[in-house]
């Protein structure tokens, strides 16, 4: 049961799969007010030699306050770039993005980069507490907070521990922990699981799905694995490379909470299938030269 409907607004098309209608999605993200996320017509050039490779090439993603919303897409098709755009950390060559309905977005966000970066000379907590001590909290305060989150994100006795000290998937949950202090309502989620063996990784998300609907957070998240995509989302924009577009935004039609055994579930495999098919196809598409490399004038 595909069904393809056009976009108003952005180029790509709106692919679903199941009972949710183009209708039903529509109302359910309209109720929930303007975007928290909006990036419109955006294009990201970078130099390379004499000429300048496109990064990304007109993309248009939205994501709704407190909704969970997936990038998927192949290695090198800008999942990175896009979120690191998002957060303020590099300017689009051209198009608009707001977060949070302001104009200005480096702090607009809680980012947390493909590498979970903790600083290996910090304790656990001091490495928390950093986006505090930007704030200029004071440190007594900065510290209670920080303790509470650890304790909240089973980190708790592990305060005065280096992270050298912990295991892959407790040094994921110290990052989203110093990505949540920045107190920001939208987290952007680069690969957060991606270093996890397997069964760790199924129950990060099954972690992660219950601190989003506890903190109701508002996620942008990147992967490139399909199942965790689905497993997590509301929706998933699907993306392809040279130059990394958007091609396809498919709505997750699954009932929440969902059980981590939802993935063993017909329907579940039938959305998987069908989120392969729209890479594939979409990858076996000729490529445009012209579109991928621009002479710089
Ligand atoms: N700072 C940069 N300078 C030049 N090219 C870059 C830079 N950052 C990313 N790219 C290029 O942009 C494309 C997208 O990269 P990236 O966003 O890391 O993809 P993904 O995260 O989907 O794997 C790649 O072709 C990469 O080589
Ligand atoms: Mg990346």
């Amino acid at each position: 049961m595909v069904s393809i409907m056009s976009r108003r607004k952005s180029g790509h098309p709106i692919v679903a799969f199941g009972p949710l209608t183009w209708d039903e999605r529509d109302e359910r993200v309209a109720r929930q007010g303007p975007p928290e996320i909006e990036v419109a017509g955006v294009v990201k050039d970078y130099p390379l030699g004499a000429t300048t490779v496109r990064a990304l090439d007109d993309i248009a993603i939205t994501v709704a306050p407190g909704e969970f919303v997936s990038l998927v897409g192949p290695s090198g098709c800008g999942k990175s770039t896009l979120l690191r755009i998002v957060a303020g950390l590099e300017e689009p060559t051209a198009g608009r993005v707001t977060v949070g309905g302001g104009g200005r977005r480096l702090g607009a966000s809680g980012y947390m980069p493909q590498r979970d970066m903790l600083l290996p000379w910090r304790t656990v907590l001091d490495n928390v507490t950093l986006p505090l001590e930007y704030r200029g909290v004071p440190r007594g305060a900065a510290r209670r907070a920080g303790a509470a989150l650890l304790e909240e994100f089973g980190l708790g006795g592990f305060e005065g521990a280096w992270p050298a000290a912990l295991s892959g998937g407790m040094r994921q949950r110290a990052a989203l922990a110093r990505t949540v202090l920045t107190g920001s309502r939208a987290l952007l989620l680069d690969e957060p699981f991606g270093a996890l063996d397997a069964l760790t990784r199924l129950d990060m998300q099954e972690w992660l799905l219950g601190v989003w609907t506890r903190l109701g957070a508002t996620v942008l998240l990147v992967t490139h694995n399909l199942e965790e995509a689905l497993y997590l989302s509301d929706r998933v924009y699907v993306m392809a490379a040279r130059p990394g577009r958007v091609v396809a935004e498919v709505p997750v039609a699954l009932p929440r909470p969902r059980p981590a055994e939802i993935v063993a579930t017909p329907y579940f495999a039938a959305l998987k299938g069908h989120l392969l098919g729209l890479i594939r196809a979409s990858r076996d598409r000729p490529l445009a030269p012209d579109h991928t490399l621009e002479r710089r004038l």
